[in-house]
């Protein structure tokens, strides 16, 4: 049986807050399957981004499973912590792309020279990363270092990246967010013909509810448990 792309279940993720448990997630589960897209919506602070990490691994839920590319990640597991970081370590240098709220650029690196780094990290080729530069519109600032250039303009350096790497599965979280919007639909129908050619499955942390329609699946975060 081929295992599908990522699976979730069961997750649950509380925080505190002073002496008060917040429970951010809620036996919360998801299936995606390669070649589908995955809007999160949901108001601020009902737990997307919050989601996207424990589907990378870089946050641990409290309770629940995460099978990603054929990878079991299960909080019932006897297996040392570091071990499991390792995993996910290799799965998100070679095939989970994640485009963070705010693009997380090496500043002593040109744009350029980030999507070059993050191809090689990935063991894809450097010879189409200017394109990729290009094609999300900041061609010309490939030589220009991030605090060279504005905050929308690194957030197509960081999505250039994860092109870059093509990845199987790319968790992007408000990747528009700071984009106005003739550029937001530029780099959306980028992000969206990626994922067609390559087949690769998409999630996408977005308030944007057209943004959200052109999703083959929608999970709304919004309505949170009585507590
Ligand atoms: N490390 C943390 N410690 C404590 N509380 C946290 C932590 N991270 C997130 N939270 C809380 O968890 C909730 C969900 O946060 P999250 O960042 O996932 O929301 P979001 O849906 O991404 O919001 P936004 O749309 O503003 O980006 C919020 O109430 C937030 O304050
Ligand atoms: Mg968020």
């Amino acid at each position: 049986m081929v295992d599908s792309l990522l699976s979730a279940r069961g997750l649950n993720k509380q925080f505190q807050s002073g002496d008060e448990p917040v429970p951010v997630l809620v036996d919360l589960s998801l299936h995606l399957e390669a070649g589908e897209s995955l809007a999160l919506t949901g108001r601020s602070g009902s737990g997307k981004s919050t989601l996207l990490n424990i589907l990378c691994g870089l946050e641990k839920p409290d309770a629940g499973v995460v099978q990603v590319l054929g990878e079991t990640f299960d909080t019932r597991s006897t297996e040392a912590g570091s071990k499991a970081d390792a995993r996910w370590g290799d799965l998100r240098r070679q095939q989970i792309g994640v485009v963070f709220q705010e693009a997380n650029l090496m500043p002593a690196l040109s744009l350029l020279d980030n999507v070059r780094f993050r191809a090689r990290l990935a063991g894809q080729s450097e010879d189409g990363c200017q394109d990729w530069l290009e094609r999300l519109g900041i061609g010309e600032l490939a030589d220009r270092f991030p605090d060279q250039v504005s905050g929308g303009q690194r957030q197509r350096a960081a999505l250039a990246m994860v092109f870059a790497m093509k990845p199987a599965l790319i968790l992007a979280d408000e990747p528009t967010g700071s984009l106005d919007r003739h550029t937001a639909e530029a780099v959306i129908g980028q992000l969206f013909e990626l994922q067609t050619r390559h087949g690769c499955g998409l999630i996408l942390a977005t308030h944007d509810p057209e943004l959200a329609s052109r999703c083959s699946q929608h999970l709304d975060l919004a309505h949170l448990p009585e507590t």
